[in-house]
């Protein structure tokens, strides 16, 4: 006997009792960004491998180790599944000129894909609601995204998810201090770890977020990339502060929080919760002005964050009680001759008007029938045998109280089954 297929490590179905939670999570979410008046955006889940190269850093992990690219032999085409929806957003926005009459804000939602060793709260395929602004400049729509993280945490109930911010400076600043960091590193070489000392030269700045105790020591005595920041990336640093003080957000500022993927300029931020475990970063992002240059586009100013669906569902199932299901209004069953046919037209009228009906399909007993409609939870039993077909009407039973059972006409059928659930509920 051959062995079972099983589904792909850190891939993961969500079963029906788990989709529940998704399917209010996602209700949620897009709820709270129509609040904030975001468009809806699709891009493919394929891209050029040339394009995540470019936006997101040829030195970080993402790029380096956890993409699933492979050449298309039948177009010589080098592709890979998204591992992050920025970069394809970005090159969406130039390849459709969508700025041409002005900043957009936009969202986006779906699965993405990175080879990371899988864990709890880590998988290889996982999901985001991705949201970026693009075309504005100012630390006001940095304070937008970040005031609109605090509100969603609020609406779903989550407590506890704190605020890590950071500056990065703009590109010119970082290269400045990456000279003054690189001489710091290589002075205290023989204290860093392989990983380190490899970063050290390719990428220094994300020798900063090592884990590695020994490495943080010497990352603790390095010189701070804030004290290099020009008069315009400060004041744009006081301003989203001077804007998240008047909306009663607290922070911490995390000089080490580099991000994991190298289009970031000035403001960086991660929300945080401590009860997940190793993998607590619910949400992640900032500020990405040179991205439109470095993919070709016009210069246009950006900034946006994704937050983690996995991770933020594991919160909010922690100890709540399952959203509530919707039973079906009615389960409809037949018996006899010429009844089945009867029944699906009388099924599709009733769905018509938007009622929820389960037709029984698989045949059996009356009573068997009867067993399945209790126990879809359907609040009446619509009954078609063959006396109904001849007299042309239905049998309704109520299923959760003491009524009698009896006739509809099925020609009035809609609007007898509206007064019958009338009943049901009073
Ligand atoms: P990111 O920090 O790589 O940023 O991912 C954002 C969030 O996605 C993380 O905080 C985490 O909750 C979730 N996530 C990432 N990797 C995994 C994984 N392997 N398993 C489960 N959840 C994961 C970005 O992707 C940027 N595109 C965010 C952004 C948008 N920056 C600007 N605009």
């Amino acid at each position: 006997m051959s062995a079972n297929i099983q589904a792909v490590r850190g891939m993961n179905d969500i079963l029906p009792d788990e989709a529940v939670w998704w399917r209010d999570f996602e209700a949620r979410v897009e709820s709270w960004l129509e609040r904030y008046a975001y468009r809806n955006i699709r891009m493919p889940l394929v891209e050029h491998t040339q394009l995540f190269r470019r936006a997101i850093g040829e030195v970080t992990d993402i790029v380096e180790k956890e993409m699933y690219s492979w050449r298309d032999e039948l177009n010589g085409e080098d592709l890979t599944l998204r591992p992050e929806g920025t970069a394809s957003c970005v090159r969406a926005a130039i390849e459709h000129n969508l700025l041409y009459d002005g900043p957009k804000r936009l969202w986006y939602a779906g699965a993405m894909y990175r080879h990371e060793r899988p864990q709890k709260g880590r998988y290889r395929q996982f999901h985001q609601y991705g949201v970026e602004a693009l075309g504005l400049e100012g630390p006001d729509i940095d304070a937008e995204h970040i005031v609109m993280c605090a509100a969603l945490w609020r609406d779903l109930g989550l407590e506890g998810i704190r605020l890590e911010l950071n500056t990065i400076g703009s590109a010119e600043e970082r290269a400045r201090y990456r000279a003054d960091l690189v001489r710091h590193l290589e002075a205290n070489a023989g204290r860093l770890d392989a990983d380190a000392r490899r970063r050290m030269h390719a990428n220094p700045l994300r020798v900063l977020d090592s884990k590695n105790p020994m490495v943080q020591e010497v990352v603790a005595r390095a010189p701070a990339l804030m004290g290099y920041l020009g008069e315009e990336s400060t004041s744009h640093f006081d301003g989203l502060r001077r804007l998240l003080a008047a909306a009663g957000v607290p922070y911490t500022i995390n000089p080490r929080l580099v991000r994991g993927l190298d289009y970031y300029n000035r403001t960086v931020f991660e929300w945080i919760s401590d009860a997940l475990g190793a993998q607590g970063t619910v949400c992640g992002g900032g500020r990405y002005d040179g991205l439109f240059a470095q993919l070709g586009g016009k210069p246009a100013p950006a900034t946006g964050f994704a937050i983690g669906n996995e991770r933020l569902i594991a919160l909010l199932r922690d100890g709540a009680r399952a959203p509530a299901i919707r039973p079906p209004d009615a389960y409809l069953l037949s018996h006899g001759d010429g009844t089945q046919e009867y029944a699906l037209t009388l099924a599709e009228a009733l769905r018509g008007a938007g009622y929820a009906i389960v037709q029984h399909a698989g045949g059996g007993s009356l009573k068997a029938q009867m067993r399945k409609a209790d126990a879809s939870g359907a609040w009446a039993a619509l009954i078609v045998g063959t006396d109904e077909v001849r007299d042309g009407e239905v049998s309704l039973k109520f299923l959760r109280k003491a009524e009698p059972q009896y006739r509809i006409a099925r020609a009035g059928v809609v609007a007898a089954f509206a007064d019958a659930l009338q009943k049901a509920r009073t």
